[in-house]
């Protein structure tokens, strides 16, 4: 042994007892027994042996010391427990830390297993304030281990989880296995770099990308991603706050915070929780809406998109399917007329399948960029920390879009002439829908046959001037740049003559059902009220009304048009 070091290393231990309270440390040649602990200076922390819930075995552990509840953040022998109370932490000869059993004092049941210098006796371990188990070299300071590096179960405020490719180890979190076995569970949330909770070696969740947008907030979430590391990571700015993100064995990522009045834990977020949650729970080209209160499936699709079995996804309510492109690419006259529609506030599609073009990059170039390239599907334009406009391209499937309003960003979904001239007429439907409403309020409350005669009449005038005029303002808002103004109002008259279907405008409709009086009422389906009319040429019709409140959409009724029409044949 040098002796020389030796000496060297016992004066700075000495140092660093004169000016540690409480211990926080240990060194070669001690040892902490069940029983015994190491507490973090500022009390924050404490390690030693536990046994949990109704568990008779025990672990070596990390826990709050200043919350009543035992609440262990990690854990080292996870799969190796201790069959009694004989469980010794040390430091051995080379310099790492080991678990040992007194029935077996020659194999550990744990080590750090990090190869140092050999006969290196310097090392010392040290209880932080974060919750962090530090194996540091007393003389360089150099951290030769940590337990932030090796999470159980638990994501701590300045713990990073991800990827470090400089020494190529990745961080996540794993589940316990139920809340008396701290053992290696089923789940594991994962940064790669997205989120995901993963359960085995597939994938059940999926968290919103980077970049997140930052709310004045205790909790401070952060992303890196360069050549050297991909990390996630978060702070809390109020230090007296106790919060913690934990991956449970129900498979939850709950984030928690102290209360201490009440002497229990908050969970003030939980996920997955919504029926949008489960990773592509609309299948490939859907999106799922979890505030759907009224309506009857939380399943949608993108524009341009229809399920691959209407069966599926009507009837049964399944969207697992997902969905296929309306027209294929062959039929549209490729790159003509294509265009963009706008899908405002969404939890964007999967970025596996995407690039990021650039971080500073305007809307219009990010829109030309998708353009150019025949496999782009959809992009985004987003603010980056108010500071730059980053340019993110999807190729190929879009993948576990979901509506949120407050974390969400616009995205763009690419859609051929075709689909732009549909949309441009389902506007004209929307409008005149809102005019009916306004008729039929205004006729309740007044002499309503006089007023409808007026209304009427006025509408039938205004109308079309209107309906030009909003067509206009409505392509050019869902970023339609690319359509040439008179061929898409050609098409959105000449798509007014379905092959199969006759179109009535809403007088001969108001004329046939005697303005939908209550008396020709046959009854209410899922889109509301049916009624029996009478055309001028004396064929009787049934009347079908879409209802505002009956929570269905246009999309919905148009698809049920069709289905009729095309049963008839
Ligand atoms: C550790 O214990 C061994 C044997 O008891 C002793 O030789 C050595 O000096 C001790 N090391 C320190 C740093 O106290
Ligand atoms: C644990 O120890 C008890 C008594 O010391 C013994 O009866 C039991 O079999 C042991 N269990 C395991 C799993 O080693
Ligand atoms: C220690 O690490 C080596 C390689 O770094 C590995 O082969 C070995 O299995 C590890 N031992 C334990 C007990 O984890
Ligand atoms: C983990 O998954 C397997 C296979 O589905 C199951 O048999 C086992 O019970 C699960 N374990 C826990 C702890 O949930
Ligand atoms: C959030 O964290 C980042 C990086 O750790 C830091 O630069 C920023 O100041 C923090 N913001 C707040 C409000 O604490
Ligand atoms: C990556 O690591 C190298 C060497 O450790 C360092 O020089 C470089 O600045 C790091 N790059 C980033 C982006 O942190
Ligand atoms: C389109 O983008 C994909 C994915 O980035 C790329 O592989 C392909 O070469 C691009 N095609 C063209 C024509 O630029």
């Amino acid at each position: 042994m040098d002796f020389r070091k030796l000496f060297l290393c016992s004066s700075l231990l000495v140092l660093h007892f004169a000016f540690s309270s409480s211990k926080d440390t240990i060194t070669i040649n001690q040892t902490i027994h069940d029983g015994d602990f190491l507490i973090s200076r500022e009390n924050n922390f404490a390690l030693g042996f536990f046994s949990p819930g109704s568990s008779r075995f025990r672990y070596l552990g990390i826990w709050y010391r200043k919350v009543r509840e035992q609440t262990v953040v990690w854990v080292a022998n996870r799969d190796d427990p201790i069959n009694g109370s004989s469980g010794v932490l040390s430091i051995d000869q080379y310099g790492n830390l080991v678990l040992h059993s007194y029935h077996n004092l020659k194999v550990p049941v744990w080590s750090t297993n990090v190869s140092v210098e050999a006969t290196d006796t310097c090392v010392v371990a040290q209880l932080l304030d974060t919750g962090n188990l530090v194996l540091f070299d007393d003389r360089s300071k150099s951290t030769v281990w940590e337990s932030f590096d090796h999470p159980t179960d638990t994501m701590l405020p300045g713990m990073k989880l991800g990827l470090d490719r400089r020494t190529g180890m990745n961080r996540f979190l794993i589940s316990w296995r139920s809340a008396a076995d701290p053992g290696t569970g089923n789940f594991s949330l994962q940064i790669n770099p997205q989120a995901f909770i993963y359960w085995g070696t597939k994938y059940i969740w999926r968290g919103i990308p980077w970049p997140w947008k930052s709310y004045a907030d205790i909790f401070n979430a952060s992303f890196v991603n360069n050549q050297n590391e991909t990390y996630a990571a978060y702070s809390v700015s109020d230090a007296s706050v106790i919060l913690r993100v934990m991956l449970d064995y129900s498979r939850l990522v709950k984030n928690l915070i102290w209360h201490e009045k009440d002497g229990k834990w908050n969970e003030f977020r939980s996920t997955p929780k919504s029926p949008c949650d489960p990773y592509g729970h609309c299948g490939t080209y859907g999106i799922c809406d979890p505030h759907f209160f009224s309506r009857r499936f939380e399943c949608d699709y993108l524009p341009g998109y229809e399920p691959k079995s209407l069966r599926e996804w009507n009837i049964l309510k399944d969207a697992s399917g997902g969905c296929v492109r309306k027209r294929l690419e062959s039929t549209s006259s490729c790159g003509h007329g294509d265009g963009f529609v706008k899908v405002a506030n969404v939890k964007v599609p999967d970025t596996s399948a995407a690039v990021w073009v650039s971080t500073n990059m305007s809307p219009r170039d990010c829109e030309k960029n998708c353009m150019r390239n025949f496999s782009c599907s959809a992009y985004a334009s987003i603010d980056i920390a108010e500071k730059e406009t980053g340019c993110l391209t999807w190729y190929g499937k879009l993948m576990d879009t979901v509506h949120n309003r407050e974390e969400g960003y616009d995205i763009y979904v690419r859609v051929d002439a075709i689909e732009l001239a549909e949309i441009a007429q389902k506007w004209n439907g929307f409008l005149k829908r809102k005019d009916m409403l306004a008729i039929l309020v205004v006729s309740v409350v007044s002499a309503w046959f006089v007023v409808i005669l007026f209304a009427y009449l006025w509408l039938k005038k205004k109308k079309k001037r209107v309906r030009n005029k909003w067509n206009k303002r409505w392509l050019d808002t869902i970023g339609c740049a690319y359509y040439n103004e008179t061929s898409v109002e050609n098409q959105v008259e000449g798509s007014m003559s379905h092959p199969e279907i006759a179109f009535f405008n809403l007088s001969t409709i108001l004329a046939a059902t005697d303005s939908f009086s209550p008396s020709n009422k046959l009854g209410q389906g899922g889109f509301g009220m049916v009624y029996k009319g009478k055309l001028f040429n004396g064929t009787e019709v049934a009347v079908k009304r879409l209802s505002k409140d009956s929570g269905q959409g246009v999309d919905e009724f148009k698809n049920e048009v069709l289905l009729i029409a095309k049963l008839q044949h």
